[in-house]
């Protein structure tokens, strides 16, 4: 895809930058984000390029190649919209940072990705992303990346009406090659760890749509609050796995599922980053079957063509570990795979996966990427 080219040929003029920003997989820590507690997402070598160029009036002006749709907006009258719903993620990063008092400058803008949309592989959080650096760019904005994440996260919050925490802005915009990142998201302290040089990183998209999943993923989020509010902390991160079994019988099942999920999870995390450190991939795929069990049958996160594709995965002889990722109720699962091994297993669990469920599932060969960055001049999509 030539990005540069669609752009001359939509505006007539050529785009001043093209900023890039990368999908992202989480190797475990699922739904502790808005738990203040511990993830470990990678950034993927899939992502969005958003070619931009400033204009003089205050219109945001663009066109969206993978949807076949093109829409304009003014940073004056920034509204919900229902026909274009992907430029709200762009109109929700503009409100925030004029909320903050950055003064922003209106574009022309092409978007085009090669990272499976509605998938949760943070298409929403890497087009967020990506707006905040191409108005910070074109504006020279005094905005240092740090302050990104949590910026992006209120604009999905506010904006969007998704209650979502901070792992997926933060690993679009701190992924580094090679590595995952290990995120504490209560400080936002974080360490790069590396995933070990012969494993791949395949994720496995069930192309099953994701169904209420904003309405369900807030209704989790309030029942984490009131587990945190019965063990009287500020959120679930500071309940460690000995209180909870001290406690647990006082909980309704519901509660007592979630909080479950949360507390072991957040152990999990740790155990992955140590397990990591030093090689022990027995470990890492078992830690990756108890997160994708406890998100079954505690969180009730998962759906039928989730578990299918994950329990294909796990029984294939290359694969080192496999579960849902990201939020669930549909979307992709990830599989880390020996490098060697890697082509096969997308060839097979796809074929495994259609017979199984009479749908053709997409399974990509990738890595982890560093996060959100400018292209070069001469570089392209
Ligand atoms: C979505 C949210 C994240 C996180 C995950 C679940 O991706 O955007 O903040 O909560 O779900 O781990």
């Amino acid at each position: 895809m030539n990005i540069r080219r669609k752009f001359q040929a939509r505006f007539g003029y050529a785009p001043a930058r093209v900023v890039w920003a990368p999908g992202r997989v989480n190797l475990i820590g699922e739904h502790t984000d808005y738990n203040e507690g511990f993830v470990l997402p990678a950034a993927i070598d899939r992502g969005l390029y958003l070619a931009v160029a400033p204009r003089r009036d205050r219109n945001v002006s663009v066109h969206a190649l993978n949807f076949h749709d093109a829409t304009a907006f003014s940073l004056d009258h920034l509204q919900r919209d229902s026909t274009h719903r992907w430029s709200n993620y762009l109109q929700g990063v503009a409100l925030i940072l004029q909320e903050r008092g950055y003064a922003l400058r209106g574009m022309d803008a092409v978007l085009w990705g090669d990272l499976p949309i509605g998938a949760s592989l943070s298409s929403s959080a890497a087009l967020q992303v990506a707006a905040a650096v191409a108005f910070k760019t074109l504006r020279d904005l005094a905005l240092p990346l740090e302050q990104i994440p949590a910026l992006c996260q209120r604009a999905e919050n506010d904006f969007v009406g998704v209650q979502c925490g901070i792992m997926d802005q933060f690993a679009v915009t701190f992924g580094q090659r090679e590595h995952a990142l290990f995120l504490d998201c209560r400080t936002l302290a974080h360490q790069h760890v590396p995933i070990p040089s012969d494993l791949k990183i395949v994720v496995c998209d069930t192309r099953k749509p994701r169904a209420l999943a904003a309405s369900a993923y807030n209704q989790r989020r309030q029942e984490c609050e009131q587990g945190a509010r019965f063990f009287g902390v500020a959120a679930l991160r500071d309940v460690s796995v000995e209180m909870f079994h001290a406690r647990e019988t006082e909980l309704s099942e519901t509660i007592r599922r979630r909080v479950r999920h949360v507390v072991t999870e957040n152990q999990r995390v740790r155990e992955m980053v140590a397990a990591l450190e030093r090689g022990d991939l027995k470990t890492v795929g078992a830690l990756m079957a108890a997160s994708h069990q406890s998100l079954r049958d505690d969180y009730q996160v998962s759906v039928r063509e989730l578990d299918v594709m994950v329990e294909l995965a796990q029984a294939h002889a290359g694969c080192v570990g496999a579960r849902m990722t990201g939020a669930g109720f549909g979307g992709a699962a990830l599989a880390l795979v020996h490098q060697d091994a890697a082509e096969t297993f997308a060839n097979q669990i796809s074929a495994a996966y259609q017979a199984a469920t009479g749908v053709e599932p997409q399974l990509l060969v990738t890595r982890a990427q560093d996060g959100v960055r400018l292209l070069a001049d001469n570089e392209n999509a």
